[in-house]
């Protein structure tokens, strides 16, 4: 045998494989209409940002690749309109593993109205894995980070701050929701 083919059989039987782990886990975006949902879900897996505002009518599925070492993880992105939580459909819920609780820095209503998304998903799928999402911090802020702290430390996650425009944040966001989600599946 050629030391080649050697060193590959050894790869083979010593359990060295090469190929990741695959898996594909719904996930959704809550918060209030116009904190950013769909600007995140586009700078994420299009790496674009549009200054327009988007009404997004209906639900719009997007998928991202992400890497975390052994896993190669699917995220299918489930982005709806801004509506209030409860006239949301079960349907937007439901096989959800986990979801990006998003609010603006901009205006404090969309941190307090956070608890009320969190429940609402809750009752359809029961505990899952979320983080927080601040976004829109190339503007000037209104919320302060000790607001953002109480709030994430009082739903047990933590939180994010974020620019859709600028990017930054962003990838790491969705990484950080992919690992929490990965680590509950172990
Ligand atoms: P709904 O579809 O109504 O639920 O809104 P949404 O949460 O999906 O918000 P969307 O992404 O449509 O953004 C609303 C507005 O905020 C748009 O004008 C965006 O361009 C703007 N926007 C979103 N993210 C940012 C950001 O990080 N910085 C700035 N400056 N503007 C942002």
């Amino acid at each position: 045998m050629g030391s080649l083919n050697l060193i590959y059989a050894c790869l083979i039987t010593s359990g060295v494989a090469m190929t990741k782990r695959k898996f594909i886990r719904k996930i959704c975006l809550l918060g209030d209409g116009g904190v950013g949902k769909t600007s995140l879900v586009r700078r994420c897996v299009l790496d674009m940002f549009s200054d327009e505002y988007i009404k997004t009518f209906g639900t719009k599925v997007s998928k991202k690749v992400i890497d975390l070492g052994e896993v190669e993880l699917t995220l299918m992105i489930w982005d709806v309109l801004g509506q209030k939580a409860s006239t949301l459909h079960e349907a937007y819920y439901k096989g959800a593993y986990g979801a990006l609780l998003v609010c603006d820095l901009t205006r404090e209503e969309t941190v307090r109205s956070l608890e009320r998304w969190r429940d609402d998903l809750f009752q359809v799928i029961g505990e899952k894995p979320l983080v927080l999402v601040a976004n829109k911090s190339d503007l000037e802020r209104v919320v302060k980070e000790d607001v953002l702290a109480e709030v994430a430390g009082s739903f047990g996650v933590d939180f994010t701050i974020t620019s859709a425009k600028s990017g930054d944040g962003v990838d790491e966001a969705f990484l950080e929701l992919g690992r929490k989600i990965m680590e509950e599946s172990d």
